[in-house]
């Protein structure tokens, strides 16, 4: 009887995810497995939401943004019994093993699992590339060449109207969507969460430009960029989700009050959300998740549980979850360095 392995997608979409599903069945299948696809992220184990994958399913999927097997945030740590559930619905479903992919929130949860003797496999996803246990995590690149090329549409508007443009994107805690989408497209200034910002600096970068006669400008900012000093986000709305995080969303809006009020030049803003996510995924995103699939379903076959797929120095190897979901890589100040040669 062929074995069972499980694949989910958990935590927000990332183009690239149904590349490495579809990487995951075709040579799932041929290694002899059955591939079992769980909807949602974890709420699919926790609810026995399962459905069969074949060739003929996932044929074409890889050009397809999103996730074929739908996402979520649930926390089974946050759900009564929730590891014994998903444990015991493993064993029900017949599950040899799983693939989980997603970001620190879906990774933290299968290192815990792993813990209690659940055998799992990580591959890395995130927009925001904030693993440190991966030089890159796909569904970035996607990202970033959204960003590049809304900036490129703004800087055009900016012009004509003669305003400042004050572009929010995605990024908690980590400031690489906006630092490489940012320098890609010719952002003035850059405003990163690892990077607190003073105004009084942003609205001289904007003076500075009018001075020498540029009559626009683009202030690109990560939604999670605080001002010096400050230590509360910029949230939408009060509460958190499964994971703790809260919903962000706003700082844009409060630069534009700002810089209008403080330089007199007309500004507008703009929030990106979740546009960075949607669509199809990059000729690299596309090629990239598939290398993982292609590793994640190699290393259930290997053995190697407990550990996730990761890309380092240009290899593929496989790197231990516990320090995949460790650190935060942040932006260091030497890559800020080199975004603000370009201030101004
Ligand atoms: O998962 C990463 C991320 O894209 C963050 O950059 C962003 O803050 C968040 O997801 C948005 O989440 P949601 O889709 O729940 O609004």
């Amino acid at each position: 009887m062929e074995k069972r392995v499980g694949v989910l997608t958990g935590g927000g979409d990332a183009p690239g995810l149904n590349a490495v599903i579809r990487a995951v069945v075709i040579k799932g299948e041929k290694l002899g497995y059955k591939i079992i696809g769980i909807k949602d992220g974890w709420r699919g184990i926790l609810e026995k939401d399962v459905c069969e994958l074949n060739v003929d399913k996932v044929e074409d999927i890889h050009r397809e943004g999103g996730t074929i097997l739908g996402t979520s945030r649930t926390n089974p740590y946050k759900v009564e019994n929730g590891e014994q559930k998903v444990i015991e619905n493993m064993k029900q479903l017949d599950l040899y093993a799983l693939i989980a992919i997603g970001g620190d929130d879906t990774l933290g949860v299968a290192n815990k699992l792993c813990k209690k003797g659940v055998k799992v496999v990580g591959v890395p996803k995130t927009i925001d590339n904030d693993l440190s246990a991966t030089d890159i995590c796909f569904g970035f690149d996607t990202a970033i060449n959204r960003v590049a090329e809304s900036i490129d549409r703004l800087h055009t508007t900016a012009e004509s109207h003669h305003r400042v443009l004050v572009v929010e994107v995605m990024g908690r805690h980590a400031g690489w969507i906006t630092l490489e989408g940012g320098m890609a497209g010719g952002a003035h200034v850059i405003l990163i969460p690892e990077e607190p910002f003073d105004i009084d600096e942003v609205c001289r970068i904007i003076k500075g430009r009018k001075a020498k006669g540029k009559s626009y400008s683009i202030v690109a900012v990560a939604e999670g960029a605080l001002p010096k000093g400050d230590t509360k986000f910029f949230a939408q709305e009060e509460g958190t989700d499964a994971f703790g995080h809260v919903k962000l969303g706003g700082v844009a809006k409060v630069l534009e009050k700002e810089i209008e009020k403080r330089t007199g030049a007309e500004t507008r803003s703009v929030i990106l959300g979740h546009l960075q996510r949607g669509g199809s995924p990059s000729a690299f995103d596309r090629y990239f998740a598939t290398r993982l699939g292609l590793k994640a379903i190699q290393m259930v076959k290997d053995n190697e549980f407990g550990k996730m797929a990761a890309l380092k120095k240009g290899e593929l190897l496989s790197v231990s979850l516990e320090e995949a979901v460790g650190k935060m890589k942040a932006v260091s100040k030497e890559l800020f360095g080199e975004a603000k040669v370009f201030f101004g």
